[in-house]
């Protein structure tokens, strides 16, 4: 009967990594957005939006995350699809997406 005293503890352990998950895909985003984006979203290069300018910001995030996320994967406008990066994964593009909203709001 050891397990069933241990559960309440291995639930309260899972329950306190949860915050941390996100907090490593948005260092994770970071990481791959100062290898790959920063080059244009940094500078506001050809009319990027710029990391942290809410006002350029606003509008893209308004349309809803799912589409923000699709532009950044298939490239819209002058933005590359991928920032010009096809090895980079799905995953990697969304936590970098993820990181410049969260700097952004
Ligand atoms: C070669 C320059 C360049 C690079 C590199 C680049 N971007 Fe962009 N990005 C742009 C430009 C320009 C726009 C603005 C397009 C427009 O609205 O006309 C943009 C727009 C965006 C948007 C807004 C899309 C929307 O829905 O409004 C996202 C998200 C984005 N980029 C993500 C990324 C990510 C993630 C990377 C790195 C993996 C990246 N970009 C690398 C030039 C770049």
């Amino acid at each position: 009967m050891k397990v069933l005293k241990l559960l309440p503890f291995m639930i309260a352990a899972a329950l306190v990594q949860a915050p941390a998950a996100n907090a490593g895909d948005l260092a994770k985003g970071e990481q791959v957005y100062k290898a790959s984006c920063a080059s244009c979203h940094g500078s506001g290069l050809m009319g990027a939006p710029k990391l942290g300018d809410k006002a350029a910001w606003g509008p893209r995030v308004s349309k809803g995350k799912d589409a923000v996320y699709a532009n950044a994967l298939k490239g819209f406008k002058m933005m590359p699809a991928k920032g010009g990066n096809p090895g980079l994964k799905d995953d990697e593009v969304k936590a970098v997406v993820d990181y410049m909203i969260s700097k952004a709001s």
